[in-house]
């Protein structure tokens, strides 16, 4: 038979009672507190947190990378087929450009963000070019956005995904102005940028987007230190499951040797 929980109340105790019956001693010296008012501007701040807490539920572990990933970054872009690389470079760029490419990447000035998955796999990269003079506004700053995301990732929500945290990193940084440039058949890239607000210009086979970003503030330094931080524990957290997999094999592998041999030697 099921036992009874200690810590419930007695069945035969009216739950709704509780109240009366505790009047009977007097007062509540140690009363629980009353519910604080909303404070004077706490809306933006609430609506920073939910959004932030909905962005939570959908997480996905994002690094920013650097130069010891030059390797990984080519050979992402190496995967992408003639169609892809023509969307996003502009042309169907070759082997040896796309090597240039990664090689003129400038880590130090630039923000390259990117999405491995559990082989640690580069599935996905978005690169955030800084320092470009906002056409006919020399009092605004603006970054440039680009990104990939493999075949076999698509429609998960990574560009998005990618998208909003170059959009973070941007904010940050103190640009006021994303700008994408991309062909106006690119439906899914122009599909990510107007969902967030971007304004589309298109021009006959090209289109360019421009995503005004509100100031940085503590809310969005703390958003991208604990984006930062938990991307960095995932990828920690992958290579060891990797090292000890390769670990697990290598043992399985010298195991079957011996067994092969055993049963040589019997036979
Ligand atoms: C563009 C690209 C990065 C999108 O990556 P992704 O991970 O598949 O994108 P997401 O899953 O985050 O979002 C795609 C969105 O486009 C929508 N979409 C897909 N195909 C669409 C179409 N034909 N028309 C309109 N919207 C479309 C999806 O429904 C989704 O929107 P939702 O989140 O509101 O449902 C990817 O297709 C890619 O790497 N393409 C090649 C390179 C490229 O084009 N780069 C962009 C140039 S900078």
């Amino acid at each position: 038979m099921p036992r009874k929980p200690t810590t419930a109340p007695p069945s035969d105790t009216p739950a709704t009672g509780w109240d009366e019956v505790l009047s009977a001693f007097g007062p509540d010296p140690h009363p629980p507190p009353a519910a604080a008012p909303p404070e004077e501007g706490s809306g933006p701040l609430l609506a920073t947190a939910r959004a932030a807490l909905e962005r939570l539920s959908t997480w996905v572990p994002i690094r920013s990378l650097a130069r010891r990933h030059r390797r990984r970054i080519i050979d992402h872009l190496f995967a992408l087929d003639a169609r892809d690389r023509y969307l996003r470079f502009g042309y169907a760029a070759s082997d040896e450009q796309i090597r240039r490419y990664a090689l003129s990447l400038d880590f130090s000035r630039d923000e390259v963000l990117g999405i491995f998955n559990r082989r640690l796999q580069l599935v996905a990269m978005a690169h955030l070019a800084y320092g470009l003079p906002a056409p006919g506004d020399p009092a605004r700053t603006m970054a440039e956005f680009g990104v990939s995301v493999l075949p076999e990732s698509r429609g998960r929500g990574l560009g998005r995904r990618l998208f909003e945290a170059a959009a973070l990193h941007a904010r940050n940084r103190g640009i006021d102005t994303l700008f994408i440039h991309a062909l106006s058949e690119n439906r899914p890239m122009l599909h990510i940028a107007t969902a967030a607000g971007a304004v589309v210009e298109r021009d006959g086979s090209e289109s360019a987007a421009w995503l005004r970003l509100p100031p940085d503030s503590f809310g969005s330094q703390v958003e991208q230190a604990l984006e930062r931080h938990f991307g960095e524990l995932d990828f920690q957290f992958k290579r060891q499951a990797r090292v000890l997999n390769d670990f697990v094999d290598s043992v399985a592998e010298v195991k079957s040797h011996f067994d092969a041999s055993g049963r040589a030697a019997k036979e």
